[in-house]
């Protein structure tokens, strides 16, 4: 399977599904890593490891829609067959989330559907719960709210700070992307066309 990884900052979770794929057993290989943002570590490590890159600046885009269709035309010209949404802050269009239903990943640092949004992590603080984690689901129109694929659960220790958390679920993130891409990508879970997970098991 022909994954393209889109980013906007660090990439640790490229990182991981960077490895990930390496493994003889991966079915899937990364063939370009975009970024709305020039210059990010995230870059350099997709670089480093003999990765195509782009750089689709949203700030020189009149529109989402054209922004989008300039994403959109990337992943046409590298064949890419499953999008990875890994630190990438930009809220798609429903026309592009549309073309990529059952195609496009993305990784939330919570349990969805709790703590949908920004400071998934700082919510959970706040909440006082005691058990957090992080998703990785398909990408609906909805924001956060598309069918679940593999989930993480993190305790939350009475120490803990937004910082000493955010990096226990970045740990269980790293584990839980690349256990999503090979699933999706060696076709054992599927999106239903009503929008449920689909899964030769059942
Ligand atoms: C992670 O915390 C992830 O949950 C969120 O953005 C961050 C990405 O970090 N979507 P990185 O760029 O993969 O290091």
């Amino acid at each position: 399977t022909r994954v393209a990884v889109l980013i906007s900052g660090s990439g640790t979770n490229l990182q991981a599904l960077m490895e990930q794929v390496k493994k003889p057993s991966s079915s899937a290989e990364i063939v370009v890593v975009i970024s709305n943002r020039p210059g990010v570590m995230g870059l350099k490590r997709a670089s480093m490891a003999g990765i195509q890159t782009r750089v689709v600046d949203h700030k020189l885009y009149g529109s989402r829609a054209e922004f989008d269709g300039t994403i959109d035309k990337v992943l046409e010209e590298f064949g890419v067959e499953l999008v990875c949404l890994a630190g990438f802050m930009r809220i798609l269009t429903g026309p592009f989330v549309r073309k990529w239903s059952g195609k496009m990943l993305n990784i939330h640092p919570s349990l969805l559907p709790s703590f949908k949004g920004v400071n998934a992590q700082k919510q959970a603080l706040q909440a006082g719960v005691r058990v957090t984690g992080c998703t990785v689901h398909f990408v609906a129109e909805e924001v956060d709210a598309g069918a679940i694929v593999v989930q993480e659960a993190v305790p939350i220790l009475v120490t803990d700070t937004e910082d000493s958390l955010s990096e226990r679920i970045r740990e269980a993130e790293h584990r839980a992307f690349p256990a999503a891409l090979e699933l999706v990508g060696s076709g054992a879970v599927k999106l239903r066309d009503d929008g449920r997970i689909d899964t030769e098991q059942y």
